[in-house]
């Protein structure tokens, strides 16, 4: 607490007696929609049985809003805002322990994102002082998972699977990805598509992406199918989790043919060893030797 204080000096080059205000606590939404008339910032704290002398609100470096509870005897708190990238604090809603932030018609939230500090001061002689910091972000979150389309069930190989991913509406825009079997699609086989669903006169957007790749044998797994993530991200909010639409696609080839070519090939190479191994009925033995022959495939086609 004392060092924090130490910090708090240094931050804001204030004096101090090096004595702390027991605590303080910044309560802001962490994300905040461009579009809100009002945005509440909780400022809490203790004085340990103390008076309140002044709380002081910053955003980065610049004081916004300033609390003086008793600046002349006798007479009323004095409440005062401080012009900062066009922030608006309601003065009449304010007070020493809430914030009220009012936008207006046709203003841009843009520059309400960043590092808001809420500073409190105890009344002297010593004038203690104390701080909490807290981040703010602008944006709208997706409401859905990205919507993943166009895709077959079933592919050959040599196949082109082409599919479009859109995400829902958000702010920013969202940064969509696919990532085939886990791994990222190479930036070649994408294409961004036009936005659509982007609504005039709404701070939100969709963002669309296109995916076209030749599907080898290899890109299947030994039962021949394919998982295809979409994955949608909002870029610049930090501790926002990803969105992600998995779909899972096949072999056109039936397990009925994978099994004749497993009977034909294994009987062939003659590795009998590997059925004897498997353990269990009849159908799981034989499921376990599709997956062998598969694999077995796999390797000798490439
Ligand atoms: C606020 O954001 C900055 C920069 O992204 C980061 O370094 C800092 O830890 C954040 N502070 C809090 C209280 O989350």
């Amino acid at each position: 607490m004392c060092l924090l204080l130490l910090v708090s000096v240094v931050f804001f080059g204030l004096f101090s007696t090096g004595e702390c205000v027991k605590f303080v606590d910044l309560q802001v939404p962490q994300i905040v929609d461009p579009r809100s008339e009002k945005i509440l910032l909780y400022c809490n704290y203790d004085l340990a049985g103390k008076g309140l002398f002044s709380v002081n609100w910053f955003k980065e470096d610049d004081e916004f809003f300033r609390y003086m509870a008793n600046p002349i005897p006798g007479k009323p708190p004095i409440v005062d805002a401080y012009n900062v990238n066009g922030i608006r604090v309601n003065l009449d809603e304010s007070n020493d322990k809430l914030v009220v932030l009012q936008q207006h018609e046709g203003d841009k939230w843009a520059n309400l994102g960043g590092s808001y500090a809420c500073q409190v001061t105890a009344e002297g002689p010593k004038f203690d002082v104390n701080f909490d910091v807290a981040n703010i972000s602008v944006g709208v979150l997706p409401q859905r998972d990205p919507a993943l389309e166009g895709l077959r069930t079933h592919y050959d190989v040599g196949d082109l699977l082409t599919a479009e991913c859109t995400s829902a509406p958000s702010y920013p825009p969202a940064e969509l990805s696919f990532h085939l079997n886990n791994i990222p699609a190479k930036k070649a086989s994408t294409i961004q598509l036009p936005d659509e669903g982007d609504v005039e006169g709404t701070v939100v957007s969709t963002t669309r992406l296109g995916l076209s790749v030749s599907l080898q044998r290899h890109d299947f797994n030994a039962v021949g199918s394919l998982s295809l993530v979409c994955r949608s991200i909002l870029p610049g909010i930090p501790g926002v989790k990803a969105r992600e639409t998995r779909a899972i696609v096949y072999l056109t080839t039936s397990n009925e043919k994978l099994a004749q070519e497993a009977i034909t090939k294994f009987s062939s190479s003659g590795a009998t060893a590997s059925i004897s191994t498997t353990g269990g009925g009849d159908s799981v033995t034989i499921k376990h030797n599709i997956f062998v022959v598969a694999e077995t495939k796999i390797y000798s086609d490439d």
